[in-house]
Protein backbone atom coordinates (compact mmCIF):
# COMPACT_ATOMS: atom_id res chain seq x y z
CA UNK A 1 0.00 0.00 0.00
CA UNK A 2 3.34 1.95 0.47
CA UNK A 3 3.78 2.23 -3.02
CA UNK A 4 0.16 2.33 -4.52
CA UNK A 5 -0.14 5.30 -2.28
CA UNK A 6 3.21 7.04 -3.83
CA UNK A 7 3.27 5.50 -7.39
CA UNK A 8 -0.23 6.80 -8.50
CA UNK A 9 -1.43 10.32 -9.02
CA UNK A 10 -4.95 10.96 -7.42
CA UNK A 11 -6.24 12.68 -10.08
CA UNK A 12 -6.60 9.69 -12.47
CA UNK A 13 -8.47 7.76 -9.71
CA UNK A 14 -6.46 4.68 -10.24
CA UNK A 15 -5.19 3.79 -6.97
CA UNK A 16 -7.07 0.66 -5.17
CA UNK A 17 -8.10 1.22 -1.32
CA UNK A 18 -6.45 -1.49 0.81
CA UNK A 19 -10.13 -3.12 1.32
CA UNK A 20 -9.75 -3.66 -2.67
CA UNK A 21 -6.23 -5.24 -2.91
CA UNK A 22 -7.44 -7.66 0.32
CA UNK A 23 -10.62 -8.66 -1.18
CA UNK A 24 -8.87 -8.94 -5.21
CA UNK A 25 -6.15 -11.12 -3.01
CA UNK A 26 -8.83 -12.98 -1.36
CA UNK A 27 -10.06 -14.66 -4.44
CA UNK A 28 -8.18 -17.84 -5.26
CA UNK A 29 -7.91 -15.92 -9.07
CA UNK A 30 -6.16 -12.86 -7.45
CA UNK A 31 -2.30 -12.90 -6.80
CA UNK A 32 0.64 -10.16 -6.31
CA UNK A 33 4.34 -10.02 -7.21
CA UNK A 34 6.44 -7.51 -5.38
CA UNK A 35 10.14 -6.20 -6.02
CA UNK A 36 12.43 -4.44 -3.94
CA UNK A 37 14.83 -1.81 -4.64
CA UNK A 38 17.60 -4.41 -5.89
CA UNK A 39 15.25 -5.91 -8.35
CA UNK A 40 14.54 -9.27 -5.95
CA UNK A 41 11.83 -10.28 -3.89
CA UNK A 42 11.88 -8.34 -0.68
CA UNK A 43 12.73 -9.98 2.49
CA UNK A 44 9.07 -10.21 4.97
CA UNK A 45 10.47 -7.40 6.99
CA UNK A 46 11.72 -4.68 4.37
CA UNK A 47 9.91 -2.68 2.21
CA UNK A 48 8.84 -3.10 -1.35
CA UNK A 49 10.06 -0.57 -4.37
CA UNK A 50 7.00 -1.88 -6.77
CA UNK A 51 3.99 -4.44 -7.00
CA UNK A 52 2.06 -5.82 -9.57
CA UNK A 53 -1.96 -6.85 -8.98
CA UNK A 54 -3.09 -9.78 -10.93
CA UNK A 55 -5.95 -12.24 -11.58
CA UNK A 56 -5.66 -15.52 -13.84
CA UNK A 57 -8.79 -16.83 -15.38
CA UNK A 58 -8.69 -19.91 -17.07
CA UNK A 59 -6.01 -19.45 -19.18
CA UNK A 60 -6.00 -15.40 -19.41
CA UNK A 61 -3.72 -13.49 -16.93
CA UNK A 62 -4.76 -10.05 -16.30
CA UNK A 63 -2.89 -7.37 -15.00
CA UNK A 64 -4.57 -4.89 -12.77
CA UNK A 65 -2.15 -2.49 -11.59
CA UNK A 66 1.74 -2.30 -11.81
CA UNK A 67 3.04 0.60 -9.32
CA UNK A 68 6.75 1.45 -8.90
CA UNK A 69 7.79 3.99 -6.09
CA UNK A 70 8.77 7.24 -8.15
CA UNK A 71 12.09 7.86 -6.56
CA UNK A 72 12.96 4.33 -7.92
CA UNK A 73 11.67 4.82 -11.37
CA UNK A 74 14.21 4.48 -14.73
CA UNK A 75 15.86 1.64 -13.32
CA UNK A 76 15.01 -1.46 -15.18
CA UNK A 77 12.01 -2.38 -11.60
CA UNK A 78 9.04 -1.86 -13.52
CA UNK A 79 10.46 -3.78 -16.77
CA UNK A 80 11.39 -6.66 -14.54
CA UNK A 81 8.00 -7.25 -12.51
CA UNK A 82 6.55 -7.09 -16.15
CA UNK A 83 8.87 -9.82 -17.27
CA UNK A 84 8.27 -11.96 -14.08
CA UNK A 85 4.63 -11.68 -14.74
CA UNK A 86 5.10 -12.93 -18.42
CA UNK A 87 7.01 -15.56 -17.46
CA UNK A 88 4.61 -16.66 -14.36
CA UNK A 89 1.75 -16.39 -16.57
CA UNK A 90 3.56 -18.85 -19.03
CA UNK A 91 4.69 -21.21 -16.10
CA UNK A 92 1.00 -21.63 -15.08
CA UNK A 93 -0.50 -22.13 -18.62
CA UNK A 94 -1.46 -18.36 -19.64
CA UNK A 95 -2.12 -18.45 -23.84
CA UNK A 96 -2.64 -14.36 -22.87
CA UNK A 97 -1.46 -12.00 -20.58
CA UNK A 98 -3.90 -8.38 -20.74
CA UNK A 99 -4.31 -5.17 -19.39
CA UNK A 100 -6.24 -2.15 -19.68
CA UNK A 101 -4.96 1.41 -18.95
CA UNK A 102 -6.22 4.77 -19.16
CA UNK A 103 -5.63 5.88 -22.65
CA UNK A 104 -3.43 8.75 -22.09
CA UNK A 105 -1.11 6.76 -19.84
CA UNK A 106 2.64 7.45 -20.35
CA UNK A 107 3.20 4.04 -19.56
CA UNK A 108 1.43 2.95 -22.87
CA UNK A 109 5.50 3.27 -24.35
CA UNK A 110 6.17 0.57 -21.33
CA UNK A 111 3.80 -2.14 -22.55
CA UNK A 112 4.40 -1.86 -26.02
CA UNK A 113 7.95 -2.07 -25.86
CA UNK A 114 7.21 -5.25 -23.60
CA UNK A 115 5.42 -6.90 -26.47
CA UNK A 116 1.51 -5.89 -25.19
CA UNK A 117 -0.50 -4.88 -28.21
CA UNK A 118 -4.21 -2.54 -28.23
CA UNK A 119 -6.69 -4.67 -29.00
CA UNK A 120 -9.38 -2.34 -27.85
CA UNK A 121 -10.90 0.82 -26.61
CA UNK A 122 -13.86 1.15 -23.77
CA UNK A 123 -15.03 5.13 -24.17
CA UNK A 124 -15.57 7.14 -21.16
CA UNK A 125 -14.64 4.38 -18.60
CA UNK A 126 -12.45 6.42 -16.31
CA UNK A 127 -13.27 9.47 -14.58
CA UNK A 128 -10.87 11.42 -12.97
CA UNK A 129 -11.19 13.76 -9.72
CA UNK A 130 -12.75 16.50 -12.20
CA UNK A 131 -15.08 14.37 -13.95
CA UNK A 132 -13.50 13.98 -17.10
CA UNK A 133 -13.64 11.08 -18.81
CA UNK A 134 -11.07 9.08 -20.47
CA UNK A 135 -10.95 5.91 -22.75
CA UNK A 136 -9.19 2.87 -21.64
CA UNK A 137 -7.33 0.90 -24.07
CA UNK A 138 -6.68 -2.57 -23.18
CA UNK A 139 -3.61 -4.29 -24.11
CA UNK A 140 -2.99 -8.13 -24.76
CA UNK A 141 0.27 -10.25 -25.51
CA UNK A 142 0.37 -13.49 -26.53
CA UNK A 143 2.70 -15.48 -24.87
C1 LIG B 1 4.88 2.31 -15.40
C2 LIG B 1 5.92 2.10 -14.28
C3 LIG B 1 5.51 0.91 -13.43
C4 LIG B 1 7.29 1.80 -14.93
O1 LIG B 1 8.22 1.50 -13.90
P1 LIG B 1 9.81 1.78 -14.07
O2 LIG B 1 10.50 1.02 -12.99
O3 LIG B 1 10.08 3.22 -14.16
O4 LIG B 1 10.08 1.12 -15.50
P2 LIG B 1 11.52 0.73 -16.10
O5 LIG B 1 12.58 1.51 -15.44
O6 LIG B 1 11.62 -0.76 -16.05
O7 LIG B 1 11.34 1.20 -17.59
C5 LIG B 1 11.15 0.27 -18.62
C6 LIG B 1 11.03 1.01 -19.94
O8 LIG B 1 9.77 1.69 -20.05
C7 LIG B 1 9.99 3.09 -20.20
N1 LIG B 1 9.04 3.74 -19.34
C8 LIG B 1 8.73 3.38 -18.09
N2 LIG B 1 7.79 4.18 -17.59
C9 LIG B 1 7.52 5.07 -18.53
C10 LIG B 1 6.65 6.16 -18.59
N3 LIG B 1 5.86 6.51 -17.57
N4 LIG B 1 6.64 6.87 -19.74
C11 LIG B 1 7.42 6.53 -20.78
N5 LIG B 1 8.27 5.51 -20.77
C12 LIG B 1 8.31 4.80 -19.66
C13 LIG B 1 11.39 3.35 -19.75
O9 LIG B 1 11.95 4.45 -20.44
C14 LIG B 1 12.11 2.06 -20.12
O10 LIG B 1 12.47 2.06 -21.50
P3 LIG B 1 13.81 1.30 -21.97
O11 LIG B 1 13.68 -0.14 -21.52
O12 LIG B 1 13.76 1.47 -23.45
O13 LIG B 1 14.91 2.02 -21.29
C15 LIG B 1 6.08 3.37 -13.41
O14 LIG B 1 6.32 4.46 -14.28
C16 LIG B 1 4.87 3.69 -12.54
O15 LIG B 1 4.75 3.21 -11.41
N6 LIG B 1 3.96 4.56 -13.05
C17 LIG B 1 2.81 5.03 -12.25
C18 LIG B 1 1.77 3.98 -12.11
C19 LIG B 1 1.17 3.62 -13.46
O16 LIG B 1 0.74 4.47 -14.23
N7 LIG B 1 1.07 2.28 -13.75
C20 LIG B 1 0.56 1.82 -15.01
C21 LIG B 1 -0.91 1.72 -15.02
S1 LIG B 1 -1.50 0.40 -13.96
Amino acid sequence: MVVMEAAFDPHWREAWTRRQVDDSLALSSGFMMLIDEDGREPAPESGAAGFILARKVLDEVELLLIGVLPEMRGRGLGRILLNSFTEYSRSVGAAQVFLEMRANNPAESFYRSAGFAPIGRRNDYYRTLDGTHIDAVTFAKIL
